[in-house]
């Protein structure tokens, strides 16, 4: 029987999840497929709709995006624990009518950082204070990493770096701290922010990026933002948005099947080809 998987959220014309994951599913012959379900954050019943009806339906799980990754965690039967350290969900698998939920954004951003680095005791610096913020700064701290955090409303991120035992930094001391890892998880040179703000800037520039340093944005809308052409400017190793996204979408489709070892590279060919043919991304 055709099991039905697909992304939740709002709007999800533009994801390229059903990209990868559909690649995927035709690559391995499994008896599945990928669609998108949009649903309307405006009506009050949809989301439990959505979730009563999964119980239901050949629903074997779904990814969650925006605006729902908090709120979905309301109506899980479980949680996996680092989904619930970070308050926040992008997974959910249906095991037997059960719905349990799990984070693999920050799993993802985790292998993407790999790719260029160790991290025990790596010196890390996330900017931002917002649910990504969480998620990775809670990752960071688990892998040995020492953890630092800037954010422009101070008492947010001092919030933050209260709660998850992490240290703040003030801006005009980011430089001379030298960090080898930066992290943006802010808005901040993606497109709908410079559409709103009328300006594309980056928190911080080359003269405080160490030339050692590795620099990831999650931003995927542009890949190149301000603070990736810094990074490259200050000439540190710079990752660009797609690579969490498709480590995130790998932790997805394992989590899925769990007999089956996701084809990584077909995923990252699909997810490279759909890229160059198209400006939106999610
Ligand atoms: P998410 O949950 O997706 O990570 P969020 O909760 O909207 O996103 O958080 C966005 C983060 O980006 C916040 O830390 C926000 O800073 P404030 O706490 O000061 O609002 C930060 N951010 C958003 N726009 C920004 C801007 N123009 N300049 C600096 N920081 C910005």
């Amino acid at each position: 029987m055709n099991t039905t998987f697909g992304i939740v959220g709002h709007p999800v014309t533009h994801s390229l999840s059903p990209v990868m994951h559909n690649a995927a599913i035709q690559h391995l012959g499994l008896d599945a497929d990928y669609q998108l379900f949009d649903i309307d954050p405006q009506d009050p019943e949809a989301l439990a709709n959505f979730t009563y009806e999964t119980d239901l339906n050949h629903i074997g799980g779904f990814s969650v995006t925006m605006p729902y990754k908090e709120v979905m965690m309301d109506y899980m039967d479980y949680y996996d624990p680092l989904a619930k350290a970070i308050g926040a969900l992008n997974t959910v698998v249906n095991r037997n009518s059960e719905l349990i939920g799990y984070n693999t954004d920050a799993t993802g951003a985790l292998a993407a950082l790999k790719e260029k680095t160790e991290l025990p005791g790596k010196k890390a610096l996330v900017l931002g204070a917002g649910g990504a913020a969480r998620a990775i700064a809670y990752v960071l701290r688990e892998s040995g990493a020492e953890v630092f955090l800037y954010n422009r409303t101070e008492a947010k991120g001092q919030a933050l770096c209260q709660a998850l035992d992490i240290e703040w930094i003030e801006l005009a001391s980011i430089g001379q701290a030298a960090f080898d890892l930066i992290i943006n998880t802010t808005p901040v040179g993606s497109h709908a922010e410079s559409a709103e703000s009328g300006a594309s800037h980056s928190i911080i520039t080359a003269e405080a990026i160490a030339p050692h340093a590795v620099v990831m944005d999650i931003i995927t809308q542009p890949l190149e933002t301000p603070f990736i052409h810094e990074a490259k400017k200050a000439g540190a190793i710079a990752i660009t948005g797609e690579r969490m996204l498709l480590h995130q979408a790998i932790g997805q489709f394992e989590l899925w099947f769990p007999h089956a070892k996701a084809p990584v590279q077909i995923m990252e060919e699909a997810l490279y080809a759909a890229l160059s043919s198209t400006s939106s991304i999610d």
